[in-house]
């Protein structure tokens, strides 16, 4: 992306180039949606020939993302949301799922990406009870985050905010210290905030995995997947609630939202681990 296409301000593009691919849009290819181009159908395919059940995993990440929320409402009594790595509007979104239970309640939406802002400003209207806001901004730097005007006006940071980190921390190597980014968005909020996480991992199947970490990678996208292990780090400074950090499918299972439990057949069928856990 040339400098001139960039904020002038925050250095983020405001230029949509469509020509490469890009995670937002190659997610929305997988979970059906309209919103994606050539670049990104090209990686999405490229994934799927290494990983036949993509989109079934990108839509039990989803899934997942649902019964978070109404675990975090409905069980932890939270009603703030700061949700990073927002991803085009799909079925389900964040401010839906808990709007529908507390018509109240208030969601700060996070991403690098302008397309899934233009879009998402265009379509995630709040209740007139609750409020949703729109930062563009990059998780690398979180201080731009939590000082974004948009977000003190939105929330209250004296009380328990839901973190939603939703298969985003593949997109930061090691080197990119996930951990302290994360230690400085937990610092920000107080005791009883949440933590919810997933993440790719390679612990179900090491070849296929490798396969599509290079085909992100040639096409420009880091992609860090992480050992059950490693994903419990990223919850340092919170207490996991039950279960724990386990295969995306089988956490709390019976949260549908008034559906038929989901009936679990395969815990392993998706490759994300998935947890959240909440600050003392
Ligand atoms: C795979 S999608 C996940 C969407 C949603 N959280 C979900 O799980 O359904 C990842 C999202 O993270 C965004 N993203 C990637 N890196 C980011 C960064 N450094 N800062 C902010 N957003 C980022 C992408 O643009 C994309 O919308």
């Amino acid at each position: 992306m040339p400098d001139s296409q960039a904020h002038a301000a925050t250095g983020l593009p405001t230029r949509i180039d469509t020509s490469v691919a890009h995670e937002a849009r190659v997610y929305d290819y997988w979970l059906g949606g309209k919103d994606n181009y050539p670049a990104d159908r090209a990686l999405g395919d490229a994934i799927a020939t290494h990983i036949p059940a993509i989109r079934g995993m990108a839509r039990a990440n989803r899934a997942f993302l649902g019964r978070a929320v109404r675990y975090l409402v409905g069980t932890a009594g939270i009603t703030q949301f700061l949700d990073i790595g927002t991803g085009i509007p799909t079925a389900g979104n964040t401010h839906e799922i808990a709007q529908h239970l507390d018509p109240a309640a208030r969601v700060v939406y996070v991403d690098n990406d302008p397309i899934v802002l233009a879009h998402a400003r265009a379509l995630m209207a709040s209740t007139p009870q609750g409020r949703t806001a729109f930062i563009h901004a990059d998780l690398h730097e979180p201080d731009s985050i939590l000082s974004d005007p948009a977000l003190l006006s939105t929330v209250d940071l004296d009380r328990p905010v839901a973190i939603m980190l939703v298969a985003i921390m593949m997109y930061f190597r090691d080197e990119d210290d996930p951990h302290a980014i994360i230690e400085r968005l937990l610092a920000a909020v107080p005791s009883g905030s949440c933590l919810v996480i997933t993440h790719p991992t390679a612990d179900f199947d090491e070849r296929a995995m490798a396969r599509v970490v290079s085909s992100a990678e040639h096409a420009g996208i880091t992609f860090a997947p992480r050992s059950r292990a490693q994903t419990e780090t990223l919850f340092a400074g919170t207490e996991l609630v039950e279960p724990g950090v386990v295969p995306v499918v089988t956490w709390h299972p019976e949260l549908t939202g008034g559906l038929a439990p989901t009936v679990v057949a395969d815990p392993e069928s998706a490759w994300y681990w998935a947890g959240i856990g909440r600050k003392s």
